[in-house]
């Protein structure tokens, strides 16, 4: 069981992420797209789409700087595990909150807000939003029933994580992860298998597109 979720899972999840995203961006560019809903409802967007954004760029980062870096980094750089769970803390629960509070305002503009919305959501997005929900939850959860530091992530996620990228899986040092991380991994592995078939997608186009293309007139009749 823990070879297949550690050790097998996780490169089918990659291998889909990235051959999928590959073959839809060559194969069908016209569908890239974030199938923007603003012009359904415009004013809802207005704080609840920015904070989401806000809570999930600070939550990428404090990812990149937990799992990515190893801790004789840190440790080497004068931040012993006290100081950087305080840290990491103080960076981690106001992600969670924004990141969370964003994502569920958005929902009930969706699905509990204009007919038109609920019109305009695709199966997918159902089980999109599903999914992200639970990541998010499991991720939320996982930071704060660790408060307290009883479990050091940094010893055994972020090693197996690194050692997944370097194509030699160290699935022994998820053995004694705490249920809520193991559900968090799992529920992680099931956003990257959705991501290529989704709206998401749209997160790639970003950086490089986004900010320097024209604008896309709306108008009101
Ligand atoms: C779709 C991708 C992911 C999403 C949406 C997500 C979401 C979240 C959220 C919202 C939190 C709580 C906020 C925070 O502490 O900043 C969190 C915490 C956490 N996530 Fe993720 N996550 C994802 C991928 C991953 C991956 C790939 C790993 C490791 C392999 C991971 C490991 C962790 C750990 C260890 C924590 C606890 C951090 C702490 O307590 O300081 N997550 N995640």
């Amino acid at each position: 069981m823990n070879t297949f979720f550690y050790g097998v899972l996780p490169y089918i999840a990659l291998t889909i992420f990235i051959g999928g995203t590959i073959i839809r961006y060559t194969f069908f560019e016209r569908g890239w797209t974030t199938k923007s809903s603003e012009f359904l409802a415009k004013k809802s967007l207005k704080w609840a789409n920015p904070i989401f954004h806000l809570g999930l760029l600070m939550a990428f980062g404090g990812h990149v700087i937990g799992i990515l870096v190893p801790k004789f980094v840190t440790e080497a750089a004068g931040t012993d595990e006290a100081t950087y769970h305080m840290i990491s803390l103080a960076g981690g629960l106001p992600a969670a909150v924004l990141f969370l509070g964003g994502f569920l305002w958005l929902m009930k503009r969706r699905f509990f807000g204009s007919a038109r919305m609920k019109a305009n959501t695709s199966s997918m997005d159902k089980l999109l939003y599903l999914v992200l929900l639970l990541t998010i939850l499991s991720g939320t959860a996982g930071t704060l029933s660790n408060i307290t530091a009883g479990f050091d992530y940094r010893e055994s996620i972020s090693p197996w994580f690194r050692s997944v990228l370097m194509l030699s899986p160290d699935v022994s040092l998820m053995k004694d992860v705490p249920a809520i991380f193991q559900f968090h991994m799992f529920m992680w592995m099931m956003t990257a298998i959705l991501f290529p078939f989704t709206r998401l997608v749209h997160c790639l186009s970003l950086p490089f597109e986004y900010l320097m293309r024209s604008d896309i007139v709306y108008r009101r009749k």
